[in-house]
């Protein structure tokens, strides 16, 4: 079976082809980090336009990519949501009305999943179950996975997105948006132990997350010191550090608390390389193993969706004729695979 996978709820067109037998044919990517870079963030509207421009060109790139065609299609996968409406809106209207003129079944993918499901594209992937870690520009999630469409939520960020609090703090550094890869960048020429930023929850039961708290640390240390490159880059480290040992924290407590040997970590943050690091010690020493996408498949993509979408494709899970977005969808209200 072949299926086309569409992505556009923020601000990366992305389309993919996959094929269940053969794996991933094709893959195009936009990204619209030039459009938004002037306003510091993503603009609503103007990602809406640029998803409307993009879309159409990217499926025919895939198709001459892979060397097929809409007759060799058995279903089209697309972003339902979470995300920007208007963004998500185009991805669903054309997905939804070209598996209509078509002939074949829709499929409407929850981002979060596609995320989740995201190092299943590699060759050496986790068995379920396993505990995901997602950490992107808008989640961040400690779920038990149990199969597809079976996920619980163990902890969540009750303010900032880990990648949030990336972009936020590298803004405040003079970093461009998106400023988290930036940040890390950074932080490579920081010196460890200058500055020690506060691991937020850490000290309490539990597996949720707060990353506001360390942003305004953060933003205070700069305000009062960050003043040449040398501090800056201490900052960067000590920020970044307070991350990344507050996320493995928790998901040492996330596998002691449900005996699972298996970690996922997926997401645009999950392309940390302080993070993987950190992680694959942890799990040596837990005498388990942690698995994450290839760093392209880490922020958003359409591969990801092909895939996912085709997980439910092939369990005969169909989308409605209606173009039905759902900017906010909890992950936990999935139907099972
Ligand atoms: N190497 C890195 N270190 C830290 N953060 C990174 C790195 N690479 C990417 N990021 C961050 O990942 C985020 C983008 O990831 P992604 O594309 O998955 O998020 P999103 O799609 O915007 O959000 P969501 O998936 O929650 O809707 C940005 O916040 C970016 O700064
Ligand atoms: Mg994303």
């Amino acid at each position: 079976m072949r299926i086309l996978g569409i992505e556009s709820s923020c601000d990366e067109t992305g389309i993919a082809i996959y094929d269940d037998e053969q794996g991933l044919l094709a893959h195009q990517l936009y990204s619209q980090v030039k459009v938004h870079a002037d306003y510091g963030g993503v603009v609503p509207e103007l990602a809406s336009r640029d998803h409307v421009r993009k879309t159409i060109p990217l499926i025919e790139g895939a198709f001459a990519q892979a060397g097929c065609g809409p007759e060799d299609l058995d279903g089209i996968a697309y972003t339902a949501g979470p995300g920007l409406v208007g963004a998500l809106l185009v991805g669903t209207s054309i997905g939804r009305s070209l598996a209509f003129g078509w002939g074949i079944p829709a499929v409407a993918v929850h981002h979060m999943e596609g995320h989740l499901l995201a190092p299943m594209l590699e060759d050496d992937k986790p068995d379920f179950p396993f505990v995901a870690l997602l950490v992107s520009g808008g989640h961040t999630m400690m779920v038990k996975v149990s199969g597809i469409g079976e996920y619980e939520v163990l902890g969540e960020s009750v303010d900032d997105a880990a990648g949030e609090a990336f972009d936020k703090t590298a803004k405040l550094l003079g970093l461009d948006y998106p400023g988290g890869p930036m940040l890390a960048k950074m932080a490579t020429q920081g010196q460890a132990g200058r500055f020690t930023f506060p691991k937020p929850m850490t000290d309490r039961p539990g597996l949720d997350f707060s990353f506001s708290g360390l942003k305004t640390a953060a933003a205070n240390t700069i305000r009062n010191e960050g003043d040449d490159e040398q501090t800056k880059a201490d900052i960067a480290h000590a920020f970044q550090t307070a991350v990344v040992e507050t996320l493995a924290i928790k998901c040492k407590r996330a596998l002691k608390e449900t005996g699972i040997k298996s970690l996922v970590i997926a997401g645009g943050v999950s392309a940390n390389t302080e993070l993987r690091q950190k992680l694959e010690r942890m799990m040596l020493g837990m005498k388990g193993r942690v698995y994450y996408p290839r760093t392209e498949f880490c922020t958003d993509n359409g591969a990801m969706i092909a895939y996912a979408g085709m997980q439910r494709l092939k369990a005969g899970q169909h989308a409605p004729l209606d173009m039905k977005t759902k900017p906010r969808w909890p992950l936990d209200s999935l139907e099972k695979v």
